[in-house]
């Protein structure tokens, strides 16, 4: 099964800057996305990317709300079309006329599979988060007191051992590492405090 997207091209760039009202979007990710444990995923994303845009790009809130929105909606269709991710979500965020920049931030989430290089910083943080944002929680799951007291050591043990979250891809992580040119370290750090409050 290939999720190759063959295209390059997302959008219309007439609509640059426009995104979906929170509502139409919370209605779209609840309509679409049944599985609970996914839709966990998908809120702790949107989360990592809106404090990116905040605290690193220093973002106002409309920008802030572009990057959260692209982590919101990323893995919209995962759950009802697998066969179809993510060009489902993409022709339907089309269809609502989004923002190309977020099109290409769900379009370029998963290089090896959809074949489309991350290029923007939007880019490039959903690559990065979107699997290690997994591998941590997965991590916090069987800690007894989940988030609580985790070090970025510890991730780094759950990264090199090789059986643990092993449908969650190393190569893609270091690959999305130095593509957003962030040590893995930071990276981590970033993550867990942002992360933990989400639920
Ligand atoms: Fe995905
Ligand atoms: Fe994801």
């Amino acid at each position: 099964m290939s999720l190759l997207l063959n295209r390059n091209q997302f959008g219309n760039a007439a609509n640059n800057g426009k995104t979906l009202p929170r509502n139409e979007a919370e209605q779209l990710f609840n309509d679409w996305v049944l599985n609970l444990r996914l839709q966990l995923h998908m809120k702790q994303v949107a989360a990592l990317m809106r404090s990116w845009a905040k605290e690193k790009e220093g973002l106002d809130e409309e920008g802030q709300w572009r990057w959260e929105m692209a982590g919101l909606l990323h893995d919209a269709d995962w759950d009802q079309w697998p066969e179809q991710h993510c060009k489902k979500i993409i022709e339907e965020l089309e269809n609502r006329n989004v923002d190309p920049e977020i099109l290409h931030a769900i379009a370029s989430h998963g290089p090896l599979h959809f074949g489309v290089e991350p290029e923007t910083p939007m880019d490039k943080m959903l690559y990065a988060f979107d699997e290690l944002s997994g591998l941590i929680h997965a991590y916090s799951l069987m800690r007894p007191g989940g988030y609580e007291g985790m070090d970025v050591k510890g991730v780094k043990k759950r990264l090199k051992e090789k059986s643990f979250a092993a449908n969650v891809s190393r190569e893609d992580i270091n690959d999305a590492c130095n593509r957003a040119g962030i040590a893995l370290d930071e990276l981590i750090a970033f993550i867990i405090p942002r992360q933990a409050i989400v639920i």
